[in-house]
């Protein structure tokens, strides 16, 4: 376990990633019933933009800060920045917030979370961040392990969260897919957001294939490439899938995914595309 996410936070992954965890959860809050999140790789919740890592990656330049320097347009992009200021109002953002923090700042009184992160140091930083919080239950263990011993919740409605590092690339898109039948076997209402990084397109298109045929109600898939997919030594964008995404959020975030591949994209590059993998529970397209 060498993964630091003090090097990513901030970057392009993490704003596409973060905001459209925020519509989402802004959407299954829009019901009246609580909410259950299980967040299975939470790292520590706050990062220093101005810290040794984030100074020598740059990430955080060419992600959020860039984003913080436009004037967004989309509702989820004004959403996203207003909880951004919440947690830090310095300008320039000297921290930024992790899912645990952001999740932590938009449920409500009522609703339940569980984050589980491995690493011993970044548990320790999580629970002295959040462990005043009784709706919280921060857990230092394996995330995947932790479908089995947490799910089904008590609550009908609710998010799964799984955003590893992807350290054995291969490994582990095929845990992602272990942990997607087993979270729709046991709590099939669920919404679950997987993030994943893209060297090239061509790359996840079976992993893509391999979730459609998951037995979800609905699936759809958000993509954001910073620049063409031409060389595949580095992460060129990243995508969030959605299994049983919430009603009409495919209509609200379609805008924000161009509005991200203008402002983040290198030198006019950018490409954002939201695409339906199932609907009413059949396979629509091929990735
Ligand atoms: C991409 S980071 C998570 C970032 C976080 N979700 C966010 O949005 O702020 C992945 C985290 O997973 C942790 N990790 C790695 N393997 C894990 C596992 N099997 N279970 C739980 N956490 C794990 C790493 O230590 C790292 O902090």
């Amino acid at each position: 376990m060498n993964y630091r996410h003090a090097f990513h936070a901030g970057n392009h992954a993490d704003v596409l990633k973060h905001s459209l965890l925020l519509a989402l959860v802004a959407a299954l809050r829009r019901k009246p019933a609580p909410i259950y999140v299980l967040d299975t790789h939470a790292g520590r919740g706050s990062y220093s933009l101005v810290g040794d890592e984030a100074t020598r990656s740059g990430e955080a330049m060419a992600g959020v800060h860039r984003l913080l320097g436009s004037v967004p347009q989309s509702q989820p992009l004004r959403d996203y920045l207003h909880e951004l200021a919440a947690f830090d109002a310095s300008m320039p953002m000297q921290h930024y917030p992790g899912s645990p923090c952001l999740l932590q700042a938009v449920l409500g009184a009522e609703d339940r979370m569980a984050s589980c992160e491995l690493h011993p140091e970044e548990a320790a930083a999580l629970k002295s961040r959040l462990s005043g919080d009784v709706r919280i239950a921060i857990h230092q263990r394996d995330g995947y392990e932790a479908i089995r011993a947490l799910l089904p919740p008590k609550f009908a409605r609710g998010l799964v969260l799984i955003d590893p590092p992807y350290e054995a690339r291969e490994a582990e898109f095929d845990r992602v897919l272990f942990s997607l039948e087993q979270i729709l076997s046991r709590w099939a209402t669920a919404s679950v957001a997987v993030w994943y990084p893209i060297k090239s397109r061509a790359t996840v298109r079976s992993f893509l294939r391999a979730a459609s045929q998951l037995p979800s109600r609905a699936a759809w898939n958000a993509q954001l490439m910073i620049r063409a997919d031409s060389s595949v030594l580095r992460m060129n964008g990243s995508g969030m899938l959605l299994l049983n995404p919430p009603l009409r959020l495919d209509e609200g975030f379609r805008p924000t995914l161009s509005e991200l591949a203008r402002v983040l994209g290198e030198n006019g590059q950018g490409t954002g595309e939201l695409t339906w993998l199932r609907r009413d529970g059949q396979p629509v397209q091929d990735p």
